[in-house]
């Protein structure tokens, strides 16, 4: 069989029967704490509605949304729709969506408030027996995260979280909370403890949704389902790493929040380190969630420390033209919207080999990947200078959006009498390949989640050690006035300075 016919077998399979090959979950009902919210409209029910589509979780499923906002079931049910219609890869149809809705329901409550957790049970306990969702449940954290202690809190005093979390146990509760699990090593620690208090560590879901991307789950399988690569994958070949996540937008109409955060605790610590895990980490005893989450943590705990005296060296951070004047922005505001650094593990395998970072708002286009950039040849035997000045370091790109795919640039003679030589890409696209379209990550993460498997969500260690790393690194940003936070225009690769961070090193970012 042809390679690419054996592509088409897999994917003609769709959807709802590859489902059926995999563990369905099991009856539940998920409660989505912040349901009014953005994310709730724009992901979190759309990946609801197209697991139904697929076929997944069965019939047996029903939704409570539980919010502040006042409005009744029926508003919540019409403001999805609208929502869903507008945000979701595939839009309500007459058939499933009438069945999903009639499954929607609304609380108007707080979140520290005891008595509304009573109503909460009452409503859990109706929809097991009009849904048969048999005493399942999924607690969606989706609030601003000074709720997340009270929510846990409530959800453990009224008796919501079962205290049996051991494999297999039915009926199960499982909460996942939404990041930023802290905004420091310190504030984590603190909600760590009221994880710990409410919570087995095997209930708690921490959802970093690039886990839940397809190409960045396709790290591991080019990784471990290839014998070309891994031979290669370590100091002795590779030259250095970049991993960059540049988006176009700017922070819209989050600049307040955006403002308290910056880009290194919105994307470094949770997407840009848990993507540098996937790539650095070694290979597990095997695919269980502990197995590999042990080495992603192994490779969080080498991250070489970077004292303040280093930062300088090490770090640029920038901020777009404009940002002061969104709205929300506090005056004088040093946020950083755009981040470069250069990250070293110091383990055996990598050890000398950079990892360099990149992550920005305002950028050149919307691009994220991870380049492999391997060793140049130890020396060139095409005689002539301007052929062996050609040839560029062989780069694996896994191009995690758009566009997604894998590229390796290779060099190659050109066609003729002479000796000439070139550089070529060989790519592999994601969409040709295998005619699918691909599920938004929430879906994935959602789904494992109904079937108890953690394996894409972040364990508190890793956490931890990504915050030990970050957490100084941030205050220092923040209090020492004297680094630079340049500015950089609109729709540009950001400031000069990042260019001059790698070219220190005699390298250079690749194009945007
Ligand atoms: C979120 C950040 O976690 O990720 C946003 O808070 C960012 O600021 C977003 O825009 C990027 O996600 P994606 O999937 O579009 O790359």
């Amino acid at each position: 069989m042809s390679e690419q016919g054996s592509f088409q077998v897999t994917a003609s399979a769709g959807p709802a029967q590859a489902l059926e090959r995999t563990r369905r979950p099991d009856p539940c009902t998920v409660v989505i704490f912040g349901a009014a919210g953005d994310l709730t409209q724009r992901k979190i029910i759309p990946a609801l509605y197209n697991l139904c589509l697929d076929g997944a979780p069965n019939e047996k499923l029903a939704v409570i949304g539980f919010a502040r906002k006042a409005m009744t079931r029926d508003e919540f049910r019409t403001s999805v729709r609208e929502t869903t219609g507008k945000f979701s890869r595939r839009k309500p149809d007459e058939t499933v969506w009438p069945k999903f809705s009639n499954s929607l329901d609304y609380i108007t409550g707080a979140f520290d408030s005891a008595e509304d957790f009573q109503k909460l049970k009452a409503k859990l306990a109706e929809a097991d027996k009009n849904f048969g969702t048999a005493g399942n449940r999924v607690f969606y954290l989706s609030t601003p995260a000074n709720m997340f202690p009270p929510i846990l809190q409530n959800l453990k005093a009224a008796g919501l979280i079962y205290a049996d979390a051991s494999p297999g146990k039915a009926p199960w509760s499982r909460v996942i909370i939404e990041k930023p699990f802290g905004t420091d090593l310190a504030t984590a620690n603190e909600l760590q403890g009221v994880v710990d208090a409410c919570l087995d560590e095997s209930q708690c879901y921490r959802i970093d949704h690039y886990l839940g991307k397809e190409t960045v789950q396709n790290v591991l399988v080019l990784r471990y389902g290839n014998s070309i690569f891994e031979e290669l994958w370590n100091r002795k070949y590779i030259d250095h790493v970049e991993i960059t996540a540049a988006e176009e937008l700017n922070v819209g109409n989050r600049a307040r929040f955006y403002d308290q955060t910056g880009v290194i605790r919105d994307i470094v610590q949770n997407h840009l380190f848990q993507v540098m895990t996937l790539v650095a980490m070694e290979a597990p005893v095997s695919f269980a969630a502990d197995e590999i989450r042990d080495e992603k943590a192994q490779v969080l705990r080498s991250l070489r420390p970077l004292p303040e005296d280093q930062i300088t060296q090490n770090v640029v951070i920038g901020q777009y033209k404009g940002y002061h004047a969104e709205e929300g922005v506090k005056p004088g505001s040093r946020t950083p919207t755009y981040v470069a650094m250069k990250v070293m593990i110091d383990n055996w395998r990598w050890q000398g080999v950079p990892f360099y970072l990149r992550a920005g708002k305002c950028m050149t286009k919307r691009l994220t990947e991870v380049a492999i950039h391997f060793r140049q040849i130890p020396l060139c035997l095409f005689g002539k200078q301007d052929a062996c000045q050609i040839i560029d370091q062989n780069v694996l790109a896994i191009r995690i959006q758009p566009d997604e795919g894998i590229s390796l640039r290779f060099v190659s003679k050109v066609p003729g009498d002479e000796l000439a030589v070139g550089n070529v890409l060989m790519d592999m696209s994601y969409s040709k390949a295998f005619n699918k379209a691909i599920a938004e990550a929430y879906e994935r993460l959602i789904v494992d989640c109904m079937r108890g498997d953690a394996t894409l969500f972040a364990r508190s260690d890793e956490v931890n050690w990504s915050w030990r790393f970050c957490s100084p690194l941030i205050q220092a940003l923040e209090t020492r006035k004297d680094i630079p936070i340049p500015s950089y225009e609109r729709g540009t690769a950001g400031p000069m300075e990042a260019d001059k961070l790698i070219a220190r090193d005699g390298r250079r970012w690749r194009s945007l």
